[in-house]
């Protein structure tokens, strides 16, 4: 293997990322596979406990990262996040938008908290946070932002309205930061996981019927572990993906193929 050749195209040494909701799942593993290629990661959530055995996680193997308590629904404290990191840091390489929450709900049930909430931090959250981080891309002229969606933002379920319209929502906010910094030398792109075991999913994927339901509907036959995530989004970030903007990229082990497979003898 040409080991300097790959290293060449997924180092992300010397950059800069920061990771909303970095506590746990998705988020963590995206930073911990931030640092292993290589960046200094900045890990944003509500409780720095959980924080810290990320840094933890990341220190252990060598790597760099600092906490920050950062409610990404509370404008001060976003605001207030980037200003003391324009005092700190020159650059701002990658921005990882993962922070956000699910609600259940059918769409004729959900009630007037339950929608403001997912709206407040899935998508007013991570829109002021892009507004921020967008804005140093811009001004340096470069930079990369990995949006987390979902396939829920691609195929929505009925039972999960609200989340689904944030989703949705989302994938046009990327389409269209996209549009805007791409003649900034900025990339943005979203990544759409399936069903991935984390605390969001765990007391779903807890039930032994529902976990084997779902199993049966994902062609590759298992539900993704965060790192299936992590190190995607981590690769997005890197130089191989250089040519990429405006695109989502799917991991949900083929379950958005929805038709049941043919095998080759003519069996499903
Ligand atoms: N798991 C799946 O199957 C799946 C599938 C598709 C998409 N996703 C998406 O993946 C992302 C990560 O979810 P996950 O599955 O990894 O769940 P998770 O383990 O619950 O992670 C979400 C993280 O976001 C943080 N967070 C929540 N609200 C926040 C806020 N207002 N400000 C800052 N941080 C906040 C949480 O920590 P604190 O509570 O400590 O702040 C938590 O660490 C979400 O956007 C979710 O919609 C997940």
């Amino acid at each position: 293997m040409n080991l300097p050749f790959v290293n060449e195209l997924f180092s992300l040494e010397g950059s800069i990322a920061v990771v909303t909701g970095a506590g746990s799942g998705i988020g963590q593993a995206a930073a911990i596979a931030l640092a292993n290629f290589g960046a200094e990661v900045l890990l944003l959530g509500r409780t720095l406990e959980k924080l810290k055995k990320t840094e933890n996680e990341i220190s252990k193997a060598g790597g760099t990262s600092k906490c920050y308590k950062v409610d990404i629904s509370n404008a001060e404290q976003v605001r207030s996040f980037f200003d003391s990191f324009k005092r700190e840091y020159e650059q701002l390489d990658i921005f990882v938008s993962n922070a956000g929450y699910n609600v259940r709900e059918d769409a004729l049930n959900t009630t007037e908290e339950e929608f403001d909430g997912l709206i407040n931090t899935n998508l007013k959250g991570a829109w002021r946070c892009l507004k921020y981080a967008g804005e140093i891309m811009k001004k340096q002229r470069s930079g990369n932002v990995v949006i987390v969606t979902s396939i829920n933002g691609l195929h929505p379920t009925p039972n999960q309205a609200i989340y689904a319209s944030t989703k949705f929502a989302l994938q046009g906010l990327m389409q269209s930061l996209a549009a805007t910094l791409a003649p900034y030398g900025v990339r943005v792109n979203s990544c759409a996981p399936g069903a991935v075991l984390t605390d969001l999913t765990k007391d779903i994927f807890s039930v032994k019927s529902v976990y084997d339901a779902k199993v049966a509907g994902i062609p590759l036959g298992f539900i993704g572990q965060p790192m299936d995530i992590g190190a995607v989004i981590a690769s997005m970030a890197s130089g191989a993906y250089r040519f990429m903007t405006g695109a989502t990229i799917l991991l949900d082990g083929g379950e958005s193929l929805k038709s049941p497979m043919k095998m080759p003898d003519g069996n499903e």
